[in-house]
């Protein structure tokens, strides 16, 4: 085997319920989610998932909501127990670790910013990211040191004593970030991490678990309900429907190929780029940096341009002239209204 993967699972299934087992001998007679639901009050949480993730990727989980991507990821931190198959990090397998073994490696290996912020009420936002820190036995100047830099990073300076409470839901989600982040854990669990944020902030939060990746090469499984958001930050992209894995690709194999008709409907968007040309979406302006388009290009000839820089990109016209310019903010609003 040449290549490494962090994270392996195999054959996972999990059902909720009282008698898991006796419900998964359904699902594998063929009994679907709605149907188990119905005769035995089990729920379908995930069904067979077989994944690899690499080591130093970024993985996105995507689908609608129910569809098990939190279930997934509670999976690699056992947080939740699977029904039957296994869970392999690094090659060990999670189920065998005794307590002590499983909180070093919450500590140590994987840390988690939750879909909920889960942050101690009680405690001001310095003291919420240096927690893990602390409980680790670091001196409290040096955790505070590391504390003071994530929370700059994630644009909380000046917030070190604040309560929880005291902030929006978007900044409680940053502190969540600060906090994993300050573990230096080699994997990162993120549960729709930035679905709080606003629009900008969102962005540049984006771009800086972008910039944090090129620099640590953390593994980072992240899930999120934009495609926007999977094709920037997802090396692989995994699109779970009702507990079943319906397609793992990169961005471009799932926006070229889409294995079905519900993964189709994520990638719409994106197909609509194919038939918007450069010149329907250029505005006035004047380009930066060195793209320019043919005019009569589809739109998602800029979308890896736009993507990585916020910077105009000229569109030019039929004789050569630069007729415009396309941006972030107008392409993507246009798509959104198209
Ligand atoms: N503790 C539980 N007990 C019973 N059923 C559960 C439990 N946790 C999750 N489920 C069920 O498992 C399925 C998957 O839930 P999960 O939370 O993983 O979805 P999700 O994809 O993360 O959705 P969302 O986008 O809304 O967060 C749902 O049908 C849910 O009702
Ligand atoms: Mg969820």
């Amino acid at each position: 085997m040449t290549q490494t993967y962090k994270i392996r699972v195999e054959n996972v299934s999990k059902i909720f319920g009282r008698d898991p087992k006796a419900a998964l001998a359904q699902v594998q007679a063929g009994m679907g989610k709605d149907e188990l639901l119905r005769q035995s009050d089990h729920v379908l949480g995930l069904h067979d998932i077989n994944l690899n993730i690499r080591a130093g990727e970024t993985f996105v989980i995507m689908g609608l909501s129910g569809s098990g991507k939190s279930t997934l990821i509670r999976h690699f931190n056992r947080l939740i127990e699977p029904t039957s198959g296994r869970i392999l990090v690094d090659g060990v397998d999670v189920l065998t670790l005794n307590d002590h073994d499983l909180r070093a490696f919450r500590r140590k290996k994987i840390s988690m910013v939750f879909q909920k912020f889960a942050l101690l009420p009680h405690k001001t936002v310095m003291e919420n990211v240096i927690y893990g820190l602390l409980v680790d036995g670091m001196a409290p100047a040096l955790a505070r040191e590391k504390g003071a830099d994530q929370i700059r990073l994630v644009g909380l300076a000046g917030f070190e004593n604040h309560f929880p409470g005291q902030l929006s839901g978007g900044m409680q989600q940053r502190v969540g970030l600060a906090r994993a982040l300050a573990t230096d854990a080699e994997i990162l669990l993120m549960d729709e991490a930035f679905s709080a944020l606003d629009p900008l902030i969102r962005h540049d939060m984006q771009m800086q678990l972008r910039d944090i990746q090129a620099r640590l090469h953390k593994t980072i499984v992240f899930i999120t309900h934009d495609l926007d958001e999977a094709l920037l930050l997802g090396d692989h992209i995994a699109i779970l429907k009702d507990g079943v894995l319906r397609q793992v690709g990169t961005g471009p194999e799932i926006l070229m190929a889409p294995a079905d008709d519900y993964v189709a409907r994520f990638v719409r968007d994106v197909n609509r780029a194919r038939s918007v040309t450069c010149g329907a979406l250029a505005v006035a302006g004047q380009p930066q940096g060195d793209l320019v388009l043919d005019a009569s290009q589809p739109v998602e000839a800029a979308f890896s341009a736009l993507a990585a820089s916020d910077l105009p990109i000229g569109v030019r016209d039929g004789n050569g002239q630069i007729a415009g310019v396309l941006t972030r903010a107008t392409v993507f609003q246009a798509l959104a209204r198209a």
